[in-house]
């Protein structure tokens, strides 16, 4: 089979790494990929939004299946464009996953269909969100409808902060169209956990759990990201807490979407807080998650390609997904000053000791060749570095000794990713 991955980051090389392993796969492309992902692919120079080049390329290569790794592309129907010429894609389309791309649709669905998740109200207006913030309960939350890199929630302990925050989102359009509409949500506090789950249209199938450590300083402090680490199993996701979720949020969520004439076959990344009064759902992504997919994928013993065709097909109720009886750790090497101002271009060595080394990974987020075909920096999220280990407390020393492993200015990382395995 000839296979195109979409996309070009840190999930992206996961996936390409883990594709390039199936027995079904004879060629993998990449679009547009990066340095790291052109060691299991061969990637095509076309943006991810570039949708009329990617089926064109996707037919003049006779690509068997296309996956979209994204959420842009996906909310913007990349699906529905690559259905349209007739070629096979894995993800959801563009009405399914609306799932991820509004909060507002996405909240509304918990509410019709009664999952679990935070109380809220939704806001057209400024106006109305200002007077709303009057008499609301601190702390609060207010999310930016839209997508907005995982950016557009502001945690708000004081009044003034949630003034400041409406004025933000909705006047000064910090996160352009994606704050026309915010969620005001009720706070809560517990432990947060990602469960990450394959999905057939009827069937859902989920996947081992993880938690993302979103804030970029230690101690959860500083500004929110994309992800600075996560590790996987969650020692918080216990058999008790699994059994609720998938009576009362996984088919539930499923079930609704198919009710709603808006099948979703693809990934659904539940973000999920265990609160005292229980698991609630924060939110939903309708794509793999970012840095999750780098201690995910690494367990996983299928052939994913096997599973992504199950689910197109909707047989998905004849796969037995099957995990590693082990841990993984992955700490995300960033750009100094990430997520706001950084500098690229910087060379970046030691990549070769991974090379050789079983149970470590370093999967690329944002690299590329420069001129003289140095593998160089190239965002803010520049290299995952994953590690197993037989525990979560084995990964972590080994995925921390392996960041030693690599070099570039500017180099940066949290210190205390998987430090709530201690607490466990
Ligand atoms: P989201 O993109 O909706 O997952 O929000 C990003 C992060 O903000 C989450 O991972 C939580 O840490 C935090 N968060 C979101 N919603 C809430 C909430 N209702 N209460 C407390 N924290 C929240
Ligand atoms: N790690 C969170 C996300 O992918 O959105």
């Amino acid at each position: 089979m000839k296979v195109l991955i979409v996309g070009g980051g840190g999930r992206e090389h996961a996936i390409a790494w883990k594709v390039a392993q199936s027995k079904k796969v004879d060629k993998l492309y990449c679009a547009p990929g990066n340095a790291g992902i052109a060691g299991v692919a061969e990637c095509v120079d076309i943006g991810v939004m570039d949708f009329d080049k990617l089926t064109a390329f996707a037919r003049e290569k006779d690509i068997d299946l296309t996956i979209i790794g994204p959420d842009d592309p996906l909310a913007a129907g990349a699906v529905d464009a690559f259905e349209a010429v007739g070629l096979r894609v894995f993800g959801p389309r563009k009405n399914a996953a609306i799932l991820e791309a509004s909060k507002a649709f996405s909240k509304d669905l918990m509410k019709k269909y009664h999952i679990p998740t935070a109380a809220y109200e939704t806001f057209d207006s400024p106006e109305k969100a200002l007077e709303y913030v009057e008499t609301a309960d601190m702390p609060i939350v207010l999310k930016a409808d839209g997508l907005a890199l995982g950016k557009g929630v502001l945690i708000c302990s004081t009044r003034e902060e949630a003034r400041e925050g409406v004025r933000t989102l909705m006047l000064d359009k910090q996160f352009g169209s994606a704050g026309d509409r915010i969620v005001v949500e009720e706070f809560m506090t517990g432990r947060e956990v990602s469960v990450l789950s394959f999905v057939d249209g009827k069937t859902i199938k989920v996947m081992t759990s993880a938690q993302d450590h979103k804030r970029a300083k230690d101690g959860d402090q500083g500004l929110n990201t994309g992800g600075m680490g996560t590790f996987s199993p969650s020692p918080f996701y216990t058999p008790e807490v699994a059994a609720f979720c998938k009576e009362q949020i996984f088919q539930p969520t499923v079930d609704a979407m198919r009710k709603e004439g808006r099948e979703f076959k693809g990934i659904i990344f539940f973000g999920l807080m265990l609160t005292e009064k229980g698991p609630k759902v924060l939110e939903y992504n309708a794509r793999f998650g970012d840095p999750e997919t780098q201690v995910v994928l690494p367990r996983m013993k299928n052939d994913l390609v096997e599973v992504f065709e199950a689910c197109i097909d909707g047989t998905l109720d004849q796969v037995d997904l099957d995990f590693e009886d082990n841990a993984a750790v992955c700490v995300v090497l960033a750009s100094d000053g990430y997520p706001e101002h950084y500098e690229k271009g910087l060379p970046i060595t030691g990549l070769e000791e991974f090379e050789h080394r079983e149970g470590y990974y370093v999967f690329h987020a944002g690299s590329r060749f420069d001129s003289q075909g140095r593998i160089v920096t190239n965002g803010g999220r520049v290299l995952g570095v994953t590690a197993l280990g037989e525990d979560l407390k084995k990964a972590r020393a080994n995925a921390y000794e392996a960041t030693k492993w690599v070099h570039f200015d500017n180099k940066y990382m949290r210190h205390d990713i998987g430090k709530a395995i201690d607490e466990a």
